[in-house]
Parts: structure tokens; sequence; C-alpha cells
């Protein structure tokens, strides 16, 4: 970029009042290019559209219209080539632009800006810009998600212990724990979608403040651009950033899900679990202890779903005080939610990749259900279909886990004779229940872990997903 300091450079373009020029610290302070650059596609989209509509209202000439887009395509180019030269003294990434586009096509450019101002303008860039990140993270998390239910199909009878203050509960199917993601993920998709209907309206038409007295028709410009609608209030049009907010917050909530997933695969990647081990390409080793790997990836992730929900928290501060309509301090929007948008689209792409290369170890899965008597609840059932209240069928067997621990062994272990001891309703029929597949398949209703159910949920899961 050119540092030309304002002095020697080109007058501001809207320095018609000013006696002194502003420091090279304002200069810099108030610049927006250095990030705000990144909207130029977006901005030369919007403003085609802006132009198009001039014309067709008779606001500009069809000459000046051509101009117009000659010369916007002719930048277009130039941004994607890297010809473009991007000036701080120019601010932003819509005065950078005009400018070059006078530069091109002379007054035709200079008349671009009729009923338009660059706050109505980057309220419609970062709109336009937030709706393809939409689209595009959603492709994502479905990429994710497909590769959730490839991995999910193939573990639908690998047994593995549930847990509940991460003590062992009662045996899962692994299956089934992973399309506990899967629909976290189905929220997740729910609400971005409700969230682009928000983000797909259109500011333009609002100019600075209280809409233009030029005879515009922004219901075209919606069109051209592919907005659902217009925004209805011109102060509200300008000023409001809750649609970037109700965006971060989806994002933070996806992040907080991979968050969760990422605390799990740390753990289960620790030897005392031992459950997975996920591909080496996802993890690094220790330039001391030789014999580490260490999950960095989902660790990574775990430390970066902070800075999202950091991102959230500055883009309600800074909105928080604003008075109506615009103010500069919006121009502060524009890093957190480049960088949520960022982050949450490596996170995603890392993980529908490592999902495809986790290995499972079922064997230490299913040691530790073992060891957990997760089928302590199972035998509390059985007594209570056998007439026994709840409460007692529940006393009862907290003192059998109390023996079996004694004698160190899983429920399914003890004698009929050990068990009858604890009551006399207990038959022989009870260790159908009491073993890891036994509890599991009991559990055949919607939403249950039993494994028929499970690959019910994986088959409309894939209805869902095509
Ligand atoms: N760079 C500014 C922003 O991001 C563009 C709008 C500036 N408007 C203004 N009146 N100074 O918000």
């Amino acid at each position: 970029m050119e540092k030309n300091s304002s002095v020697e450079n080109n007058k501001k373009t809207w320095s018609g009042r000013f006696n002194e020029p502003v420091s090279e610290l304002v200069e810099r302070y108030t610049a927006s290019i250095g990030f705000d650059q990144r909207l130029a596609e977006y901005d030369i989209q919007g403003s085609l559209a802006h132009a198009q509509m001039l014309a067709a209202q008779g606001i500009i000439s069809n000459g000046d219209w051509i101009a117009i887009e000659q010369g916007l395509h002719q930048i277009r180019d130039e941004i994607r080539n890297h010809q473009f030269i991007w000036s701080q003294a120019l601010e932003d990434v819509h005065l950078n632009i005009e400018k070059r586009l006078t530069t091109l096509v002379g007054d035709a450019g200079k008349r671009l800006h009729t009923a338009r101002s660059r706050n109505d303008q980057v309220a419609t860039d970062i709109r336009l810009f937030l709706r393809a990140s939409i689209d595009e993270i959603i492709a994502l998390i479905k990429a994710m998600q497909s590769a959730l239910l490839d991995l999910a199909e193939q573990h639908i009878h690998t047994v593995m212990p549930g847990f509940t203050h991460l003590q062992v509960a009662q045996p899962i199917s692994f299956g089934h724990h992973l399309m506990a993601y899967f629909e976290m993920l189905k929220r997740d998709i729910g609400r971005l979608i409700d969230c682009r209907k928000r983000v797909n309206q259109l500011p333009l038409g609002a100019a600075a403040l209280a809409g233009t007295s030029y005879p515009i028709k922004r219901e075209l410009v919606a069109e051209l651009l592919g907005f659902e609608s217009v925004c209805e209030n011109s102060l509200d049009a300008v000023s409001d950033r809750d649609f970037a907010i109700e965006f971060s917050a989806c994002a933070a909530l996806i992040m907080t899900h991979l968050s969760r997933m990422s605390e799990e695969f740390i753990l289960w990647m620790n030897p005392s679990f031992g459950f997975i081990q996920l591909a080496d390409r996802f993890c690094t080793g220790s330039s001391i202890m030789p014999q580490k790997k260490n999950p960095d990836v989902p660790e990574l992730v775990r430390g970066k779903t902070g800075r999202i929900n950091g991102h959230l928290v500055a883009l309600l501060t800074l909105m928080k005080a604003q008075p109506l309509a615009y103010n500069k301090d919006n121009q502060e929007d524009k890093e957190p939610l480049f960088d949520t948008v960022d982050t949450l689209m490596d996170t995603l792409r890392i993980y529908a990749d490592m999902l495809t290369g986790v290995r499972v170890n079922s064997k230490m899965m299913r040691q530790s259900a073992l060891r957990g008597y997760a089928t302590a609840t199972d035998l509390a059932d059985y007594l209570t279909k056998k007439g026994i209240p709840f409460r007692d069928a529940h006393e009862i067997v907290a003192r059998t886990v109390q023996f079996s621990e004694q004698k160190g062994c899983d429920l399914s272990q003890l004698e009929l004779s050990e068990l009858k001891t604890f009551s006399a309703q207990i038959e022989a029929d009870i260790f159908a229940v009491l073993t890891l597949e036994g509890s599991m398949q009991s559990r055949r209703h919607t939403g249950g872990t039993a494994p028929e159910q499970v690959q019910a949920a994986i088959h409309q899961a894939r209805k869902w997903l095509s």
C-alpha cells in the first residue's frame, strides 16, 4: 500500500471546508483501507447496481452509466490482478475505488456518488460480504457433517461409556455420541439460515441517514443485488450492525460446539482414556519429550473459540452506546467480523478432514464402560419392572455395586446366587440386561442409543443433508 502523507497527496475527497490537513498519525488512525479493501468486490457490485438504477431513473445519463460500468470492470480486473494501488491517504475502500474511477472516466465517476453516502454504501458492502460468507459456511458445515456421518456409521455398534459429570454413566453407541454433534451442527445451520434473512436487506437509498431527494428506486437496486427486501428505516439502515452481531453469535455457538468436541478428542487421546488416535498430520511432538503426540489442532480450536467469543463481545460493546445514526465507531466492526469468518471457515475445513483420520480403539472404550458399572441403571430398571419402587431399586443396586467393587468385577460377572442376596426378584434373565450390548439395545425409542435407532438417525441425517 502507498503510504503517501496527506500533505503531498491529493486533497481529501471531503476536505473542501478544512483549513489544515490531518496529521500522518490521524490519517493512519482513521484509515480503514488496511482491512476494508477486502470488501472491494462487494463495493463494486453495489456501485454497479446503484449506477444502473441512477441511469434507469434518469438521474445520470446513459453515457455516464456506460462509462461507470466500464471503469468499475477495469478496476475489478486491476484489483484481481493485484495491480491496483491502494492509498492510505484515500482512507477506505470506497474512496480508493471512487478516486480511481474518476481518474479513469472523468466526470461520470464523480456522478456515481449521487444519492448515496459511504454510510449506506459500507452497510451494503458488509451485508453482501456476510451473505456470501454465510453461504460458504453452511456448505462447510455440511461437509463436516458428512464426515461425521461416515465415522458414525462405522461405529453404530461400537460401545463406549456415556458420561455425566465425566464419570461413567451408561453404555452408549459411539455412533450415537457422534450424532449428538450432527444435531448441534444442524441447529447451527438453522440459525445461520435465519440470520441470513436479516442480513439480506438493502441499506442503499438511506444515504447519509435521512434518505435522498433524488427519485431513486431502491427496489430495483435490491433486485439487482439479490436482496430480499429493503431496510425500512433510513436511520436504522446506516447505523445498526445487529445483523453482524447476530452472525457473530451464530459463529460463537458453532465454535463452542467444535470446542466441546475438541475437548473430548483431547481427553480421549490421553492414554488414560485411549479411545481414539488422530492422524499424525493434526498433531505435533514435543521438542524435549520424545514420547509425546500432542493434539494441537483440537487444542487450537478450543483456544480460538475464546477469540470468536471475544469478537462477539467486541461487536456488542461497539454498538451499545451509539446514538442514531451512523458513527465512525462502526468502522471497528470489520476486523472482528473478518477474523470470525476466517477462523470459523478454517476450523470447519480442518475438522472435516480431521474426522476422516480418527482411529477408534473400541477395546479401550469397552473396557472403560465395563470398569464403571455402566449397567447399574439397567439393573434398577429390571427390578422396577418387577414391581419394586424405583427408589428402593436404586438402593438395592447401590449395594450391589458396592459388593462388585469389593470383589473387583463388573455387575455382569456376579453369580446369580450373589445377585439374589440383594433381591430375590433377580432371575437368570438378568444377564441379558447387564451386558453392555443388552443395555444399549434396550433404549430403542426415537433418539435412543440402540444401534437400530442410531442407524435410523444416520439414515435421516443423510436424507436431510442431500
Ligand atoms: N470506512 C467507513 C466505515 O467502515 C465507511 C463509512 C464512512 N462514513 C463516514 N461518514 N465517514 O464505516
